[in-house]
């Protein structure tokens, strides 16, 4: 069955753990995808911001949210008062699902089967990273931390308590790709949410 564990070196650091994740045949998604796309920014974050996988141009530039809805993103948090040397991003799933369409590649979501079996990956950066707040962006993130009884629309933008590795609460909001997707109408209402949510994730932090 699916399962990256046994590709997750045990007591690496981050770097091994990157070097590992870009070996990665835990589940089928690597067979399409252009490179494993690991988590970036600073390992002593006090915030780690989840999403759901890499996109197309995280796919091509082997970094997560480098893309539209990075850019989205990256304005929240500037919004919400976070200091960007406190977030480490990174994704449920480390490999880009998409469909072919013509020239273009269609993002497919990740099925919980292939999130199960990437979450070692997540499991080891919080370890390492031992952050105080972890955002959980969107249902595919939620689910991968909560369970798969994870609701956003009835747990966004509340402190909810993590027995897990690392932090011990965690914030989940939506993904910033439902901004772009929103209709005109909704839009700014949607990133308003958004970057209420991450207030509360910022609030949370000691
Ligand atoms: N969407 C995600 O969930 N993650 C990324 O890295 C980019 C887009």
């Amino acid at each position: 069955s699916y399962d990256a564990g046994p590709y997750v070196p045990e007591g690496a650091g981050l770097p091994e753990l990157r070097s590992a994740a870009a070996d990665c045949h835990g589940c089928p998604l690597y067979r399409d995808a252009t490179q494993t796309v690991f988590g970036a920014g600073e390992p002593t974050a006090r915030l780690v911001l989840v999403g759901e996988e890499p996109g197309d141009q995280e796919d091509r530039r082997g970094a997560p949210f480098v893309g539209p809805a990075g850019r989205v993103l990256d304005r929240a948090l500037v919004d919400a008062g976070i200091d960007p040397d406190d977030a480490y991003l990174t994704n449920a799933v480390k490999h880009f699902k998409f469909a072919p369409r013509g020239k273009r590649r269609i993002h497919k979501p990740p099925t919980l089967r292939e999130a199960a079996a990437c979450r070692p990956w997540l499991t080891a950066e919080l370890r390492l990273i031992e952050p105080e707040v972890i955002v959980a962006l969107g249902a595919t993130a939620g689910k991968a931390l909560l369970g798969s009884s994870f609701r956003v629309t009835r747990q966004r933008g509340t402190r909810l308590p993590w027995s897990g590795e690392g932090a011990d609460t965690v914030v989940a909001t939506i993904h910033p790709s439902a901004v772009l997707r929103a209709d005109d109408a909704e839009r700014e209402a949607a990133y308003a949410g958004l970057v209420a949510d991450l207030k509360v994730a910022a609030r949370a932090l000691a």
